[in-house]
């Protein structure tokens, strides 16, 4: 795009949309009118096949059903099953993810269950800038398993990795920074850990569901992610944990709940494991949420991963490209290079919190990040490049209007 007409980039992105090869899949969900929507890295957006799918699961499964629906549609097989589903999207064959629980919690049974898998080696390596939770956790798994933490970014972590050698147990990561979205190489940093005999565990909150995760091919030990972000589960959806096949049968997870015991209804008093990734469950799973996720997955039937990255692609790079047209220098946190780029662009601005306010009092919902970062996320099955040129449109418009700097945009709620 040469041009720094607004309309002539709608009409450019217009075109892009036409011609999309995911087109369709925006009217898989409820949209509000008026709205662009760029927050379904924090929030995935309602899928049209849940509210009937949750309404079965209350009103006939739950309702009229009762108690027998846990055989009868299968409740009990659910989390292997929608994690089955989930797999799919993360390059993982089935049998190895299962749904449950939160993101903090699995990540905290799969670092202590890797560290378990790796008796002898002291250190756990993570990223200082991780999502908080992430760090949280890492530091309970490492105090629960004897480890000690140490920090590089993903950046210093080869270095850091050949530095620690036979003493690293496992190196926890994200595949894409929440903050600047920043991807990193999934596959090198695996490779990296298991030169020197480590394993590596990874969270995929802000790449699941957005971009090709190749977790069995990467040769990744130990995955988390949340339902809630781009795989559209909805709030407070199930998370997700995988553990590669090879590691099941001696993956030693702390919270020995029931619904993970090889035989959970002989009511027997001593834990003994599932076989296989049942042995990750805990507890009764949340099955309104879970359920919802399933029917929130069939929004990616017959989607590619790579439909998905080359579209997410495409919108953060037509989103980029309008700023520069229409004159919108704000430096981007987020690479420009599109290996280094995951589905979100991360704009810095000293005001930026009062800045997505007043986007969002335009109808562009975004969200901001400490500590001054705005945030937009491209969802790719629903956000569309003429989306992308009215976010950049009012974003140009907000700034160039100081509309920012209005008192209403700077009262802050429990929820940023
Ligand atoms: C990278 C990352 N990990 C974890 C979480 C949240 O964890 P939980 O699902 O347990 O709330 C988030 C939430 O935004 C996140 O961005």
């Amino acid at each position: 795009m040469t041009t720094t007409s607004a309309e002539d980039l709608l009409g450019l992105a217009a075109e892009l949309d036409a011609h999309a090869p995911l087109a369709g899949t925006r009217d898989r969900f409820v949209l509000p009118e008026g709205i662009v929507y760029l927050d379904g890295n924090s929030l995935g957006a309602l899928p049209k096949a849940v509210p009937p799918a949750v309404a079965d699961v209350v009103e006939h499964q739950w309702g009229q059903r009762l108690i027998r629906s846990w055989n009868e549609v299968d409740w009990w097989g659910a989390q292997t099953r929608v994690g089955d589903a989930v797999g799919r999207l993360v390059g993982a064959a089935p049998g190895q993810v299962v749904v449950t629980d939160s993101t903090s919690v699995n990540l905290f049974k799969a670092i202590v269950g890797a560290a378990r898998l790796r008796p002898g080696r002291s250190v756990l390596l993570t990223d200082p800038d991780s999502f908080p939770t992430d760090l949280f956790m890492a530091q309970a798994a490492a105090r629960m398993a004897g480890l000690e933490v140490r920090l590089a970014t993903p950046a210093e972590s080869a270095g850091a990795i050949r530095a620690l050698g036979p003493s690293l147990a496992v190196a926890a990561y994200s595949q894409v920074d929440y903050r600047t979205g920043e991807k990193w190489d999934l596959a090198a940093l695996t490779e990296a850990a298991h030169g020197v005999g480590a394993l590596a565990c990874w969270d995929l909150c802000h790449s699941a569901g957005a971009m090709v995760v190749d977790l069995d091919a990467s040769g990744a030990d130990l995955a988390v992610g949340c339902g809630y972000k781009y795989l559209n589960g909805g709030p407070g959806a199930p998370a997700y944990l995988y553990v590669a096949a090879r590691h099941l049968g001696d993956f030693d997870q702390p919270l020995t709940g029931w619904q993970g015991h090889a035989r959970p209804f002989a009511m027997e008093t001593t834990y003994e494991p599932a076989p296989g990734i049942t042995r990750a469950r805990v507890g009764t799973p949340p099955l309104l949420s879970l359920l919802g996720l399933e029917a929130a997955l069939t929004a990616y039937d017959g989607v590619t991963a790579e439909q998905l990255r080359a579209q997410s692609l495409s919108l953060t790079g037509t989103f980029l490209e309008a700023l520069g047209a229409l004159g919108v220098d704000l430096p981007p946190a987020t690479p420009r290079q599109e290996e280094r780029r995951g589905s979100q662009v991360s704009l810095r601005h000293p005001e930026a919190f009062a800045v997505v306010q007043a986007l969002i009092a335009r109808g562009v919902i975004g969200d901001f990040r400490e500590p001054d970062i705005v945030r937009l996320g491209f969802a790719p099955l629903y956000v569309t490049h003429v989306d992308a040129v009215t976010a950049a449109t009012a974003l140009r418009d907000v700034l160039a209007g100081r509309k920012h700097e209005r008192d209403e945009f700077r009262s802050r709620g429990a929820v940023t």
